[in-house]
């Protein structure tokens, strides 16, 4: 299966991503995990992305057409895969449709994240994440087995920089204003999910199963 989540910041994409990708054998391909990589790293590309990043601000469409592009040719993606946070502006998505002509290939479901803003601060004010693998953790809603550890390499979590109250601010400008209309693009295509996102994390993974069933 070839899937794209489109969702705002907090709405689950990264935390139903794992899931799916296990039970789909896919890979899992993060626009934004790859991008803080790079910028840790402090790689060309990170350098370029960070100031963006910080703002809550969209980085240029070249970049992340050029990583998705890159990232795609791993032999685990040509079973199929999740793109997570990508495409996010209508310039993307077109530039992802010449990828996928080229190489013969459509997308086969957008899972719509569809969520009222005012309870993501909550759900970003919370998270923790593992850098690494990309596992994402909340202290009330999804808390690791022991605080501030995470549950399978026993490495610490961290705190995402842009998880401020004034960052996500910005974040939900860019998502509503360059990113609902890929959720429009793709929905004249007549593929859009729209799932009730603001369920229970589990309600939502029952919702994502009989989708793609
Ligand atoms: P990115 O990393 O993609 O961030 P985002 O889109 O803002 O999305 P998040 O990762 O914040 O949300 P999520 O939906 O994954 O939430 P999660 O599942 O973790 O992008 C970061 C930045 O990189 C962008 O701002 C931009 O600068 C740049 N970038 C990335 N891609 C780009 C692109 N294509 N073009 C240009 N720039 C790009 O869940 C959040 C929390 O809630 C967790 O703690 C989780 O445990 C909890 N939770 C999840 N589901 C539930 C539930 N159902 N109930 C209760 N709690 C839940
Ligand atoms: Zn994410």
């Amino acid at each position: 299966k070839r899937l794209i989540l489109i969702g705002p910041p907090g709405s689950g994409k990264g935390t139903q991503s794992p899931i799916i990708k296990d039970e789909h054998c896919l890979c899992h391909l993060a626009t934004g995990d790859m991008l803080r990589a790079a910028v840790s790293a402090k790689t060309p590309l990170g350098i370029k992305a960070k100031e963006a990043m910080d703002k809550g601000e969209l980085v240029s469409d070249d970049l992340v057409v050029g990583i998705i592009d890159e990232a795609m040719k791993k032999p685990s993606c040509k079973k199929g895969f999740i793109l997570d946070g990508f495409p996010r502006t209508v310039a993307q998505a077109q530039k992802l449709d010449e990828m996928l002509e080229r190489r013969g290939v459509k997308i086969d479901k957008v899972l719509d994240f569809a969520i009222d803003d005012a309870v993501l601060e909550e759900r970003i004010s919370g998270r923790w994440i593992h850098p690494a693998s990309g596992r994402s953790y909340h202290t009330k809603f999804a808390p690791p087995r022991v605080p501030g550890v995470d549950d399978v390499t026993g490495e610490p979590l961290i705190q995402r920089k842009d998880d401020t109250a004034a960052v996500l601010k910005s974040r939900l400008e860019s998502f509503h204003r360059q990113t609902q209309p890929v959720i429009n693009y793709y929905s004249k295509k007549g593929i859009v999910a729209t799932l009730h996102a603001e369920k229970p994390l589990t309600d939502v993974t029952d919702e994502v199963r009989k989708v793609l069933s």
